[in-house]
């Protein structure tokens, strides 16, 4: 798929309505493809399609719920699945966590990525299509301030590897491909775990983010996302920082 390619395509993004997901939607709609944007929020879609117009259809709906799953994918036949919506942790030490805290990014994020990449090998999706879902850098480095996040980032990127295995076992050509950016403050999300982090270092939010380098912004990922989208020759795992993709180690 090139970027001409995307004028015909239908990507689906998952996350949509704010942060990376959104500046992944945006992109993805600059380069030419229909945007079908998931999130619960339908004010925060609306406004997306306030700014993106016609190729962006809001679908206010759960990610994680398999009946919406099913029925976009009849609906869509997307030929790009971005998987990007995820829950925000609680940003505590490990004994100040509940099970159900430590457990909200298995309940989202990992279940999300299980059904979508269940449907898209199960329907099988066309070959050529890929499969974009959002790891973490944490995945590598851990998180200890938010519960289970990191091993559910990590099991994203495994499963990522293994619907890869399945679809080159079967000849089905599709690729699935899973992305791990840096903590960035530029989302809800990340700003919300920078605060956790410097008061746990006992520095101030500015003095924690020069140590952290130079800010990952949601316009980054979203240029990052129609680079994998479009080149066939990407496969595998990659780190998404400020100055682009690199492969995971
Ligand atoms: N920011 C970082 O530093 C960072 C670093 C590494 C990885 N990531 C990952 O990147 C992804 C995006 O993060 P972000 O920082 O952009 O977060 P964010 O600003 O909090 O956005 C999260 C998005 O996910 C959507 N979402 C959450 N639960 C959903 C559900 N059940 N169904 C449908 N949509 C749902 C939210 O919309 P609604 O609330 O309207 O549903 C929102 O659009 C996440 O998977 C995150 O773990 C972020």
């Amino acid at each position: 798929m090139t970027t001409q390619q995307l004028t015909a395509t239908n990507a689906l993004v998952t996350g949509a309505s704010r942060g990376l997901g959104r500046g992944i939607a945006t992109a993805l709609h600059q380069a030419g493809a229909h945007v079908i944007g998931v999130a619960r929020d339908a004010s925060s879609l609306d406004d997306l399609q306030a700014e993106l117009g016609d190729r962006f259809t809001p679908v206010a709906a759960d990610a994680t719920d398999p009946t919406t799953v099913g029925q976009l994918m009849d609906a869509y036949r997307p030929r790009i699945l971005a998987l990007v919506a995820g829950a925000r942790p609680l940003s505590r030490p490990l004994h100040q966590h509940t099970w159900e805290t430590f457990s909200a990014n298995w309940e989202v994020d990992v279940k999300q990525t299980f059904h979508w990449i269940r449907e898209a090998l199960m329907r099988p999706l066309e070959p050529g299509s890929v499969v974009i879902a959002m790891s973490s850098g944490a995945a590598v480095r851990g998180s200890a301030l938010s519960g289970g996040y990191a091993g559910a980032k990590a099991t994203i990127r495994f499963t990522a590897g293994y619907a890869q295995d399945e679809s080159d076992r079967a000849g089905l050509g599709i690729r699935f491909l899973s992305v791990l950016p840096q903590l960035t403050p530029a989302t809800e999300l990340g700003a919300t775990a920078v605060a956790a982090y410097a008061a746990r270092a006992g520095l101030d939010v500015a003095t924690y983010l020069s140590q952290l380098g130079p800010t990952l912004s949601p316009e980054t990922a979203g240029k990052a996302f129609v680079e994998l989208a479009t080149d066939a020759q990407l496969a595998g795992s990659f780190m998404l920082t400020a100055g682009g993709l690199a492969p995971a180690p």
